[in-house]
């Protein structure tokens, strides 16, 4: 997987954000959509802070946008602190221009015997935009990519999961306490990413240096969902100094 290293974090969100921006401008000037796939977490934060920056002072328009999100918990009310969907309109959409009706979320509240039919619908709604143009990715310390956790094969699709008690432990503080995390999740599959035309994956800090490693260096192998990246003709591994330390 090509890789990126910069010295430090804002210059990578500014590097990704100015890629997403450039992109939105083309789609526009051109008089169409642009579909981004986003991700939560800490990692992407920077990246939206950024675009939200160019949105007030340069004037970039999300109008024409139209967003898919990797993944949320299952189960998780949409009012909840915790709800990726309430991440999303805090960090990104309430500062910006886009159409609430083009937001996409999988919804963790939905009844169990929902799920499926609204994965499936999921999956129809990015076919029907016309596929993901750019896809925005963190990797979690199992290597996972959104919720496909370690065993997730190359042509999952999206779908409820466990999540791995690796990842369960990493969310116990934003939670108040591993018990409180759920223990399932509605991701996007690793077929739905690699539908993606482009993919940027990221990744900061020395805790991420291993799975960086492993991912970039490492045998494609279900143990790790990030090494299915590098099947992907247009993926970048976006690393600031301290996640690409393992790199050799
Ligand atoms: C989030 C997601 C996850 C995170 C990953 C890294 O939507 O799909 O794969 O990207 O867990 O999380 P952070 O950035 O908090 O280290």
């Amino acid at each position: 997987i090509p890789t990126i290293i910069v010295e430090a974090h804002d210059e990578l969100a500014r590097l990704v954000a100015g890629r997403i921006a450039t992109l939105m401008r083309e789609r526009e000037a051109a008089g169409r959509q642009v579909v981004l796939g986003l991700a939560t977490g800490s990692t992407p934060i920077g990246v939206y802070r950024e675009l939200i920056r160019m949105h007030r002072e340069e004037g970039l328009s999300f109008a024409h946008v139209i967003s898919f999100n990797l993944d949320e918990y299952y189960p998780m009310r949409v009012e909840s602190i915790h709800s990726y969907r309430r991440f999303m309109w805090e960090n990104l959409f309430s500062h910006v221009n886009i159409d609430a009706a083009n937001v996409h979320i999988p919804d963790g509240a939905l009844a169990r015997a929902e799920v499926d039919a609204a994965c499936a619908a999921y999956e129809d709604a990015i076919t029907a935009a016309g596929g993901i143009d750019f896809q925005l990715l963190g990797i979690g310390k199992t290597g996972h990519i959104g919720f496909n956790e370690p065993g997730s094969g190359e042509s999952s699709r999206t779908r409820m999961v466990h999540l791995d008690s690796i990842t369960r432990r990493d969310a116990a503080a934003d939670f108040f306490g591993e018990e409180n995390v759920p223990r399932e999740a509605i991701t996007m599959g690793i077929a739905t990413i690699l539908g993606a035309r482009e993919i940027a994956i990221l990744a900061t800090g020395e805790h991420k240096a291993g799975v960086v490693r492993r991912a970039v260096e490492g045998e494609i192998d279900r143990a790790v969902a990030a090494t299915f990246l590098q099947r992907h003709a247009n993926t970048t591994f976006y690393v600031d100094d301290a996640a690409a330390a393992d790199l050799t």
